[in-house]
């Protein structure tokens, strides 16, 4: 069976992709930012599903917009084989991030499709809504609803910062079902793979083309509230002041401090923004809102340093004299790919001659959730730089071509299990 993606079709659709974006000029790259049921993402939405429904895939769509495009199998009754990743992009990114996946998955169709193959179990293209937490602050609400990982209700009630809720603006989108519906029944998938940029340095350092993920971290997301007095910059003494900003400097430092003493390169935290109020020059602080994203591969560990951090705010709250509140976003558990989907990758890659690195994946993905219903692997491919989540993320046509390649092969033996 001779699988041959087709190089240029591949890469004219992700450059086709990265134009539904709000235009951002940027002299670093393209500049994409897709933000879940934005006008961009919807034509994003409108236009993949004419490419998979002119390749003759089903299309489906859930209550909160999961997509998903099947190639029907001889066998249909079977649970199907499936792969994917998201379309959604956080403000000011590149081009690679997820769509590598959805775009490389639908190349893997074709390619297995002009092979001549008649898989015996379906073939499933999935695109995941809102992978990006930036509107609703929760990342994977797609996958998280489909493994019954996130209350359907506490989701409709996220709201983003206009505080319109999800239900209003999915429902505008065109998604009214109800979001109880979105869940997948057990034994839905037979296996789930995702292919997608490494987002890291490891694979291009090391000069190796694919990387195997083994297992992926556990993120964990927070939100802190600093309430202290705020008031006149120039009339307010320093002796009477309690600043909510000045607070939130040492509880960042400390977040710092807390993770790089676990000395494990696993142990990994953000605190990516950063609210302040009222925001302006001459009024001191009164109020600051922080979002914290901690990773680790080892949930224990991630707790413990929360549990430093939580000391550190006690002293701050007494020093500072300010309040301090702590609201859990989420606090997921890490993946285990499955050992018999390593175990074809390993030999794909063998057959194939291409060398390949067995890893972790300290990004999260879609696949984190989608581990809890299905036995799943992700393939990586380098990335420049290892970037990520900037307009000069870049992976190189080859790089790209090698993963849907490496993907629809094994795509192929799954579905003849
Ligand atoms: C996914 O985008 C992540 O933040 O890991
Ligand atoms: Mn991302
Ligand atoms: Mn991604």
């Amino acid at each position: 069976m001779q699988i041959q993606i087709d190089e240029h079709r591949l890469l004219d659709e992700l450059k086709t992709l990265a134009t539904f974006t709000h235009a951002e000029p940027s002299d670093e790259g393209t500049a994409v930012s897709r933000v879940v049921f934005s006008p961009d993402d919807l034509r994003a939405r409108a236009w993949l599903k004419n490419l998979a429904t002119s390749e003759g895939l089903q299309v489906r769509e859930d209550a909160v917009g999961n997509t998903f495009m099947r190639w029907p199998g001889t066998e249909p009754q079977l649970p199907a084989v499936a792969a994917g990743s998201h379309t959604d992009a956080i403000p000011h990114a590149g081009m690679y991030d997820g769509t590598v996946g959805v775009l490389g998955g639908l190349e893997a169709i074709r390619a297995l499709k002009r092979s001549g193959l008649n898989p015996r179990r379906s073939i499933e293209l999935v695109m995941f809504t809102a992978e990006e937490p930036t509107r609703f602050g929760i990342g994977c609400l797609g996958s998280r609803l489909m493994s019954g990982t996130l209350d359907p209700n506490r989701a409709d009630a996220l709201t983003d910062k206009q505080e319109a809720t999800l239900a209003t603006v999915r429902t505008a989108a065109g998604f009214s079902g109800e979001l109880e519906s979105v869940k997948l029944p057990p034994n839905h998938y037979h296996a789930w793979l995702e292919l997608h940029i490494e987002q890291g340095p490891l694979l291009e350092r090391e000069a190796i083309p694919i990387g195997i993920v083994t297992n992926i971290a556990a993120p964990a997301g927070y939100r802190f509230t600093i309430t202290g007095f705020g008031g006149h910059a120039g009339a307010l003494l320093m002796p009477d002041r309690r600043d909510a900003l000045c607070a939130a400097a040492e509880l960042i430092l400390s977040i710092e401090k807390h993770t790089l003493a676990t000395g494990a390169i696993d142990t990994v935290a953000t605190v990516g923004t950063c609210d302040v109020h009222p925001g302006a020059v001459n009024s001191v602080p009164s109020r600051v809102v922080l979002q914290l994203d901690i990773r680790d591969t080892d949930p224990t560990r991630r707790e413990a340093v929360m549990q430093s951090i939580r000391r550190d705010c006690d002293d701050l709250r007494h020093r500072r004299n300010v309040t301090i509140t702590e609201d859990l976003v989420n606090a997921d558990t890490p993946a285990q790919s499955s050992p018999h989907i390593l175990q074809l990758l390993e030999a794909t890659c063998a057959e194939q001659a291409i060398p390949y690195k067995k890893m972790v994946s300290r990004a999260y993905h879609d696949s984190l959730f989608m581990a809890r219903i299905a036995p799943i692997a992700m393939i990586f491919i380098p990335c420049r730089n290892g970037v990520s989540h900037r307009p000069d993320e870049y992976a190189a046509p080859a790089d790209i071509v090698r993963g849907a390649q490496v993907l629809a092969s094994v795509l192929a033996k799954l579905a003849s299990e």
